[in-house]
């Protein structure tokens, strides 16, 4: 089967239920601020799924392109991805009726069955199949999933299995039986996509990727992460809401929320045991194979036991790196955002992905600007599902080839600064003794500032650390020092050590964005957000009361803003508006909000500009100065809005508005930035 022909069947059987097949989001997600890419197919549509009904119906189904970072170190095993496609099929629940379109665990888990098993589907064997239920967590107040227990156990009571359930933690010691597998929530209770939103207990389903090996014996853990069985998807039962304050709500209604991973199962479905062999990266591979002159360290046209054995190994992961991370740069290119390379929020994310594949492929030996060359194939492969590749083909070609200068320079740049710092380079004890505290010139964490300001990536200090070791003499005088693989592993310790602390800060400063404690390039979207607030208010000062609000799309660096306006704007209509917008600023003005229902709020003349997704109560950030009594005529900005904003104007820095353009038939857009 082909990943085109898989599409097409899960769209087709979807359909066949009354599902209505939707297009594919954009990669960068249009609201929320609390993530930089589109992490799963329910992203996009987290509004529906927290009671907006959605104008497609209550049952959906579609292809989405995601891209997950969290697991970046782990790319190179068998399974994980930065860039997948997710199938997947929504019932979004109507809180007004009982019955109506929506479905629940039911049908969810019976049409997964349906779908996987059916000859007239994927025909896959149901003996191969394990299943994990959410086991229920008591300090977060959450229940076990009891019902979806039942319903698995009759599905395999139909097709002659019994299915019972192993407890957790337990080895399975070869128990045929052993077919339902209750876990924790950190492995079955999913979501949200960012930092709050729609989250429910899920069910995962697992296939066996080698049954000739007999039965599974050790835990499912154990088995899990020895890639004996592979998660093919995931149904989620969405039911509660995080909030901002890291509180589970239950949600007004049930929704499903179920994801598949294309490329997995597609190669699962061929008999292999991992997510890379498959046509999505067969080319890619063979590219990188052409360009390097080394061979993959696996036989990619037949099932093999472990990729993991033997020489190939360090090849093959390399190999799989730079596919998966060049398809990654490729699709956010590609994206109609015109993401670009950059050092913060979405596009540090894209240059780490593009930095990361060079070095992997100078490890390789690749000694050429080849980036773009793995994403010819990239457009190849998917041009004909995702047009906006085909479209963007010079954009992504130029891009790649321009980050790929700029990383080498930085490369060059790092070695100028390896080699100031060589007289400081001392080693202290004598590298060829054996004994005695570690004393080299140099420590992880000096290698860590090379990093983290040139961005000089640590194999390539250790390397030069290794040549400089080897210009000492050893005792005699004659023969060359080696730095030892103790000394080494003790600096790329310290180093790592260096690189987690930093970690840390940044996420500990990301989780506080919403405890008032804003920071990183998320504080920089929050800023952009509420300029946009100014800005809207300026514009229909300046340019009259007809205008609203159609669209906003806003990175750490920009605010993109399209509104109703049919003229292009003068240059001084955008000098007036920028002037407003900087008075408000210069004004410190505080951003507050209260909670009001939609009525009331529309009465008081806020400005709403999605009204259908929101709900009865809303909440209305006004920005103005609320020390006079007669409060009402010193608001300058009153909009209905999920927030979250800057908590004062003089936070914002200088307003500029970059560029103005039509949008559309009657929209224009502007581009501004905050200095
Ligand atoms: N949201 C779930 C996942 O990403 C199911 O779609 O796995």
């Amino acid at each position: 089967m082909t990943a085109n022909e898989l599409r097409q069947l899960y769209l087709d059987f979807f359909k066949s239920k009354g599902h209505a097949i939707i297009p594919s989001a954009s990669l960068i997600p249009e609201n929320d601020p609390t993530a930089l890419f589109t992490t799963a197919g329910m992203h996009p549509l987290v509004p529906y799924l927290m009671g907006e009904k959605h104008p497609a119906g209550q049952r959906l189904v579609n292809c989405q392109k995601c891209i997950r970072t969290s697991d970046i170190d782990e790319v190179g095993d068998n399974r994980h991805l930065t860039f997948f496609e997710m199938l997947g099929n929504w019932s979004l629940g109507d809180p007004s009726t009982t019955f109506g379109a929506s479905y629940f665990k039911k049908e969810a888990i019976e049409w997964s069955w349906k779908f996987l098993f059916d000859k007239k589907w994927l025909g896959m064997d149901p003996q191969r199949l394990y299943v994990t239920v959410f086991m229920g967590d008591k300090e977060l107040g959450l229940a076990s999933d009891e019902k979806s227990i039942k319903i698995w156990q009759e599905c395999f009571k139909k097709n002659g299995i019994t299915a019972e359930v192993c407890p957790y933690n337990t080895s399975i010691g070869g128990n045929r039986n052993y077919r339902i597998f209750p876990l924790p929530a950190k492995d079955n209770f999913w979501g949200p996509a960012g930092a709050t939103g729609p989250c429910g207990p899920c069910t995962e389903m697992f296939y066996d990727v080698s049954p000739e090996k007999g039965a599974l014996r050790k835990t499912f853990d154990e088995e899990m992460n020895a890639f004996r069985v592979m998660e093919v998807w995931n149904d989620v039962f969405m039911e509660f809401n995080k909030n901002s304050a890291g509180q589970y709500e239950k949600l007004s209604a049930q929704n499903v929320d179920t994801g598949m991973g294309l490329e997995r199962t597609i190669s699962v479905l061929n008999g292999k045991q991992d997510a890379f062999e498959n046509e999505l990266f067969y080319p890619l591979i063979q590219k990188i194979e052409e360009l390097s002159g080394k061979k993959y360290g696996i036989k990619i046209t037949s099932p093999q036991p472990s990729p993991f054995e033997g020489e190939g190994e360090d090849v093959t992961r390399a190999m799989r790196v730079i596919a998966d991370h060049i398809k990654a740069a490729t699709f956010i290119l590609g994206d109609e955002k015109g993401l670009t390379p950059s050092n913060v929020g979405a596009g540090y994310v894209l240059r780490r992905l593009i930095r990361r594949a060079v070095r992997y492929g100078k490890q390789l030996g690749i000694n050429e600007i080849f980036t773009f060359k793995v994403a010819e194939e990239v457009i190849k492969i998917y041009q004909d599902i995702y047009a906006e590749l085909r479209k963007n083909k010079e954009f992504i070609v130029n891009q790649l080839v321009k980050e790929e200068e700029k990383f080498l320079e930085t490369l060059e740049k790092g070695l100028k600064e390896f080699e100031k710092m060589k007289p400081k380079f001392t080693p202290l004890r004598p590298p060829f003794k054996k004994s005695g505290p570690i004393e080299y010139g140099w420590s992880g964490d000096d290698l860590f500032n090379l990093y983290s300001t040139y961005g000089f990536p640590i194999e390539l200090s250790i390397e030069e650390m290794k040549k400089l070791y080897e210009t000492f003499k050893d005792e005699t005088g004659i023969g060359i020092v080696k730095l030892s693989k103790d000394d080494e592993e003790r600096i790329l310790h310290q180093f790592h050590e260096a690189l987690q602390e930093h970690q840390e800060l940044s996420r500990t400063a990301s989780a506080g964005m919403f405890k008032g404690g804003l920071a990183d390039a998320s504080e920089e979207t929050i800023k952009y957000h509420t300029a946009a607030h100014l800005m809207l208010a300026a514009l229909r000062k300046v340019l009259g009361e007809r205008v609203v609000q159609k669209g906003s799309n806003i990175t750490p660096e920009r605010l993109r803003f399209d509104f109703s306006h049919s003229e292009k704007m003068t240059a001084e209509q955008i000098k007036e508006v920028e002037n407003i917008v900087n008075e408000q600023i210069q004004k410190d003005l505080p951003v507050v909000y209260e909670e009001m229902m939609l009525d009331e709020a529309k009465a008081a003349g806020a400005m709403g500009v999605f009204e259908s997704k929101y709900g009865e109560k809303v909440k209305v950030y006004m920005i103005g100065d609320f020390s006079t009594s007669s409060k009402d005529n010193n608001i300058f900005s009153r909009e209905i809005c999920g927030g979250p904003h800057a908590q004062r104007t003089g936070m914002l820095g200088r307003f500029k508005i970059t560029k103005e353009e039509s949008s559309s038939a009657g929209v224009r857009r502007i581009k501004a930035t905050l200095d």
